[in-house]
C-alpha cells in the first residue's frame, strides 16, 4: 500500500493512462479525485474504484480553465482534508504542420497541455506547502524530447511540460514539493488505438520500440505510482522516460546484421 492515507488528484482520469493511474493509486490506498472534462465517464471510473472497496470521487474539470482547476483542487481538499499528489495527466493533440495548423488549434493544445500544468501547480502547491510537501507528476511525452513532425504543437507543448517541470521543482523543492514528468512512448489508449487502425502505422510504431510492442496504460501508471509515493522521495525535476526502448535505438537499428529483428538471437 504505497499511497496509504494519501489524497491524489488525477486529471484525464476518465480514460487511458489517467484511468489506469486512478485505479492503481486507489488500490495502493489513496483517496482519489477522478478529474476529467467528461464527467459521466469520470463518474463511472470512480464508481468502479468504489466497487473494488477503494475510495474515489469524480470531479468535472476543464484543465485549461483557471476557475475550474481551482474548484477541482478545492473540491479535493474539502472532500478529503488534504492534497498529497497531483497528477497533471490530461492532454490533447491536434495534427498539423506549421502551414496546416490553425492558430486556434495551436492555442487550444498549448492551453490543455501546458497552461494546465501551470494552473495545477498554482492552486495545489499552497495546500502541499501548508501540510509539509507533496508530489506533482506531469504527463509529457517522448514527443517532447525530439522533433516529431506532423503535430508540431503537440511536440512543442510536451517539451514545454518537461522544462516547466524542472522550473517548478526548482521553485518548490525547498518547500518539500517534488515535481516530475513522465515521457511515455506509444501507449495503447483509446485515441492511440484509433490512430493505429491503419496496419502500416501500427507496424511502424511497434518497430520503433525495442520491445517490439506498444505500452499498456498500466505500465505508465506504475511509473506514476512510484513518483507519487515516498519510494521516489529524493527524485525531483526529472522527466522519466517509459518508452519500451524507443529512444535508445538509433534509426539504423542494428549495425552490420542484415537479418530482420525477428531472426536475431
Ligand atoms: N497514449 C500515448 O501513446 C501517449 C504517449 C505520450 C503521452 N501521452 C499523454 O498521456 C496523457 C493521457 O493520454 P491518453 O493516451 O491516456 O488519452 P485518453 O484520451 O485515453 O485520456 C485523456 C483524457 O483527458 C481528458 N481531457 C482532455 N482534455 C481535457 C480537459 N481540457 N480537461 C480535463 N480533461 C481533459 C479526456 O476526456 C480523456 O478522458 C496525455 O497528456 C497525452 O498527451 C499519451
Amino acid at each position: 500500500m504505497l499511497l496509504e492515507n494519501k489524497v491524489a488528484i488525477v486529471t484525464g482520469a476518465a480514460s487511458g493512462i489517467g484511468e489506469a493511474s486512478a485505479r492503481r493509486f486507489a488500490r495502493e490506498g489513496a483517496m482519489v479525485v477522478v478529474a476529467d472534462i467528461r464527467h459521466a465517464k469520470a463518474e463511472a471510473v470512480a464508481q468502479a474504484i468504489r466497487d473494488e472497496q477503494g475510495e474515489a470521487v469524480a470531479v468535472e474539470v476543464d484543465v485549461a480553465d483557471a476557475a475550474s482547476v481551482e474548484a477541482m483542487v478545492n473540491a479535493a481538499v474539502a472532500q478529503y482534508g488534504r492534497l498529497d499528489v497531483l497528477f497533471n495527466n490530461a492532454g490533447t493533440l491536434r495534427p498539423g504542420t506549421a502551414v496546416e495548423l490553425s492558430v486556434a488549434d495551436w492555442d487550444f493544445v498549448m492551453a490543455v497541455n501546458v497552461r494546465s500544468v501551470f494552473l495545477g501547480a498554482k492552486f495545489a502547491v499552497p495546500h502541499m506547502v501548508a501540510q509539509g510537501g507533496g508530489s506533482i507528476i506531469n504527463t509529457a511525452s517522448i514527443s517532447g524530447l525530439h522533433g516529431d513532425g506532423g503535430a508540431i504543437c503537440y511536440a512543442a507543448s510536451k517539451a514545454a511540460v518537461i522544462n516547466l517541470t524542472r522550473a517548478l521543482s526548482t521553485d518548490h523543492g525547498p518547500q518539500g514539493v517534488r515535481v516530475n514528468a513522465i515521457c511515455p512512448g506509444t501507449i495503447e489508449t483509446p485515441p492511440v488505438k484509433r490512430m493505429m487502425a491503419e496496419p502500416v502505422v501500427l507496424e511502424r510504431n511497434v518497430n520503433a520500440h525495442a520491445l517490439r510492442r506498444l505500452g499498456r496504460p498500466e505500465e505508465i501508471a506504475a511509473a506514476a505510482l512510484w513518483l507519487a509515493s515516498d519510494e521516489s522521495s529524493f527524485v525531483s525535476g526529472e522527466a522519466i522516460v517509459v518508452d519500451g526502448g524507443l529512444r535508445a535505438q538509433s534509426p539504423l537499428g542494428v549495425l552490420a546484421d542484415p537479418r530482420p529483428a525477428s531472426k536475431r538471437a
